[in-house]
Parts: C-alpha cells; structure tokens; sequence
C-alpha cells in the first residue's frame, strides 16, 4: 500500500514524531510510506499552485493517509491547520474521500485529546475513514512498551484498511444557522478609566457578524479600549519549534518581526483582554493559531495572571465542545479569568447585545474585586503535567520555566514535600493497617472528614 504521511511538525525531517512513522515503515516494509513536510513548506506549499496541487494529486493516488504532528497549544501547528484550511478554500476535499486515516502524535499528554478530536473531526468533515489515534509521550518509543504499542497500532491500521473494515464518523456535519447579527446602540456602557482593555481579533472583510460583536463591545467600553487585528501585526513565521525560549525566554524571531513587542506590549500589559474570532472548520483560524504558537516565547510559564477576558465567537460554538474546552482550559493554565464566551450561535441580536454588555460589565467589576475561580481538571490536571515535566525530564531545555515554576510555588504541590502529608504517610498510614482501629477509623470517617469544613463555617462572621 501507499501511505501518504502529512507531517505536521515545523521540524520537518527532524521531526521526532515522524520517527514513530518511521519505525512503522521499517517494521512493515512491504508498504511504502511517503512523507510530505506541510508545516515546514506551508509557505511554497500556500504560494505556489503547482506544489499544493502536487501533494493533492499524490493524496488522491494514495491507498490511506496518516496525520502526524506533535502537539501545539492542544491543537495542531498552525502551519497544519493553514493547510487544512487551504483543502476547503481550494475545493479540493474529494481528494481525500473515502480514505482510510489515523492520526499520530507525540506530546506531553497536555491536551493531546483536544488535537486529536480536531483532526478526527476534520477527516469526518472530508468524509475519510478515520481509523485511530496514537498518543504516545514524546518518548515512549525509547521503551519496549512503546515500541509494542506502536507495533500493535500499525497492525490494526494497516488491517483495518486491508481488510476493508467499516469505520463509523464521531462528529457530525455541523448545521450552521442562518443568523444576522444586528449590534445596537448599548443600554449599559463600562468605565475603563484606569484600565488598560485590550481587544484582539482576525476579522476579515465578510466576518460579519464578528464584526458587528466587536463594534458592540467597543461601544460599551469606549474609545479608550485598544482594538488590534491580529492579522495586521507582521509576524514573518510560525513557532519553529527550536525551544531556544526555552533556557530565558527568548525567541529566534526577536528583532525580525513585530510580534514579541506586540505580545509583550499590549496582551501581557492588559488589564481585560477581548478575543474575538469565527470559527473555520473545527477551530479559529490559522491566525489565531500562529498567534498562541508564537507566544510560546514564553514557554511554559503563566504570563496573563490575574487578567480577566471574554472571547467573542462568531460560529457554531454550540457544535464544538472541544474548541471551548481549549478555550477554557487555556486561560486556566495562564491563570487568567475568563469572564464568559460571548457566541453568536445562541440568541436574538438584543441576547447578544445584552451579553456582551454584561461580560464587559462583569470583567470591570471583577478585576475592583480581584475575582478568580476555581480551577477545573483542565487547569489542574495540566498544570501538574507542567510541573512534573519541568520538575524532571525538561528541566534542561526549560530552565527559565524552572525558576518560574520555583517562584509561583508550584513545586509546593508535590505531595511528599507537605509536612503534613509526612505525618500521614509515615506515622498514620500504617497505624490504620491494624484491623482493630482501621474499624474505628472506618465509623468515624465521614464525621472526621467533614468537621475542619463545619468549624470553618461554625466561625465565619460576615
Ligand atoms: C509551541 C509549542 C507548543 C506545544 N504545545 C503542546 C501542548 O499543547 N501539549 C503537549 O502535550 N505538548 C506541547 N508541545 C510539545 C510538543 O508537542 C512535543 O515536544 C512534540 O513531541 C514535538 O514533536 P516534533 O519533534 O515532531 O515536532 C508544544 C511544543 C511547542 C514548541
């Protein structure tokens, strides 16, 4: 068989994801693997007709394909997803119809699940046969596990298609609604005095409604909130993925584009934050998606603490829970507030015009009263991901991340650095192997359990 390999990795050939599919060629030699670098070429590939219709052409001759990328801000590059884009906006999906396909990915683990239900979605969008994804940790492959994994998938992909299995979609068509948003004048404006608001978008000509949920919001906060298109700002590249950042946060492009000193000077310095963007294909557009690859100069580490933001969304939201989830757990990881998705797939114009007059409202209010949550699984889960990697295994490259993370005291939530927890494991964890007071402890759990709660709210006077 013939197995066309799109390679999502800026890295191209240096691509540690591409070794996986590597392996499985040698491993299965009687089909030919041939690997396309769309990350790393997406500009020839964008700009000149001949090679695009080059890679389609041998899509449309292949017996299946295999999305190999690694993970970038839970998503694929930026790159991928313009070339993605570039299938629909050059009518040319029937190359890839009724083909079988898999996605392989390396990552780690932050959020691998959201890319991967963005390209099942996508290859459910082209009505191809999507048979599985492979989600292995960047290196897993050093291991025998791994390996046998990777062994197993392979065997399971290349018998599915010769087999002629049946594969069955997960994401519906998405039914977008026929809607004209109308913005009118505001009942409610904000004061922003002393406030720096910044609002960030992509809208192009026909965004419409976008368009008209910006000139809402901008109404209500005034002439004072900064509006910036995004794809105004020269940004000469997509994130190259040399992790050159990684050691004291400075990023290769510095100095040859605009979009450090933007990111710097106007998102890291807001106050309140508005993103505004519709909706292409499963995600934003491929702008947006360059805009957070780059801000990975950064790295690992939180840099919009305690802002508080509102995304305003035109597009069938209601139908992508995984872009939402992205959205959300985005601003928990940067420990940001998000104030609320405004979204034009809910509501009459007057909903949405009370919406967004309400999450301006609301995030001005916020940052009088410093108001933050909770977070979920999503910032939870990830950040300990982050910190266990930082921790360990990329403390070399993340240097700047480590002395981050030192100082914003997530090291404190290693369990075995509490003292408390010390206590617990040494003295009481096998005191309570004894039956007798094991039994007592198991009458008086619940009490004992929920008491330092009850004294707490025994105490409290307002
Ligand atoms: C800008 C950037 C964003 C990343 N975002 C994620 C992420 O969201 N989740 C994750 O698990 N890994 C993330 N990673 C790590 C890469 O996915 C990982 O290193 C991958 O193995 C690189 O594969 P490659 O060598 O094929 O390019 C990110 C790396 C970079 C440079």
């Amino acid at each position: 068989m013939n197995i066309i390999v799109l390679n999502g990795s800026p890295k191209g050939n240096l691509s540690g994801t591409l070794q996986y599919v590597a392996y499985l060629e040698k491993a299965y030699p009687t089909h030919q693997f041939e690997t396309i670098h769309i990350a790393q070429q997406i500009k020839g590939i964008e700009t000149n007709p001949d090679k695009f219709e080059g890679i389609i052409q041998q899509i449309r001759s292949s017996d299946a394909l295999i999305w190999c990328f690694p993970l970038y801000y839970m998503m694929v590059h930026g790159s991928l997803k313009r070339f993605i884009e570039l299938i629909d906006e050059r009518d040319v999906k029937q190359a890839f119809q009724g083909k079988y396909c898999a996605s392989i990915s390396t990552s780690i683990h932050f959020f691998d699940h959201t890319a991967h239900n963005y390209i099942h979605a996508i290859s459910d969008d082209m009505n191809m046969k999507y048979i599985a994804a492979f989600s292995p940790a960047m290196n897993d492959l050093l291991k025998s596990k791994g390996q046998q994994q990777l062994l197993q998938f392979g065997k399971l992909f290349l018998q599915t298609i010769e087999q002629k299995q049946i594969t069955q979609p997960q994401f519906f068509p998405v039914q977008t609604r026929d809607f004209v948003y109308q913005n009118n004048k505001p009942k409610n404006f904000v004061d922003i005095t002393n406030k720096k608001v910044v609002i960030l978008h992509d809208a192009l000509e026909q965004d419409h409604n976008l368009k008209q949920m910006l000139a809402h919001t901008r109404a209500v906060f005034g002439e004072k909130a900064e509006v910036y298109n995004i794809r105004d700002i020269e940004i000469k590249g997509g994130c190259q993925g040399c992790m050159h950042c990684g050691g004291s946060y400075r990023c290769t492009y510095e100095g040859k584009d605009d979009y450090i000193e933007f990111y710097k000077s106007k998102v890291m310095k807001a106050d309140i934050l508005v993103y505004a963007g519709t909706i292409k294909d499963r995600y934003l557009s491929s702008r947006w998606k360059t805009f957070y690859d780059r801000s990975f100069f950064n790295t690992h580490t939180p840099v919009l603490q305690n802002k508080q933001s509102i995304w305003l969304i035109s597009g069938a939201l209601d139908q992508n829970p995984n872009l939402k989830q992205i959205l959300e757990a985005y601003h928990e990881f940067q420990e940001a507030n998000l104030v609320g998705i405004v979204s034009d797939a809910y509501g009459t114009s007057e909903d949405i015009d009370q919406m967004i007059e309400q999450l301006c409202g609301r995030a001005v209010e916020n940052l009088k009263d410093n108001v933050s949550r909770p977070v979920t699984f999503l910032g939870e889960g990830g950040m300990r991901i982050f910190r266990d990697e930082i921790w360990g295994g990329l403390r070399m490259v993340f240097t700047a991340d480590h002395k981050a993370f030192r100082r914003l005291g997530y090291y404190k939530t290693f369990p075995q650095r509490s003292f408390l927890n010390f206590i617990m494991r040494v003295f009481l964890v096998p005191l309570l192997s004894i039956p007798a007071i094991r039994k007592g402890f198991n009458t008086q759990m619940k009490e004992q359990m929920v008491m330092p709660l009850k004294n707490v709210v025994a105490k409290a006077r307002f």
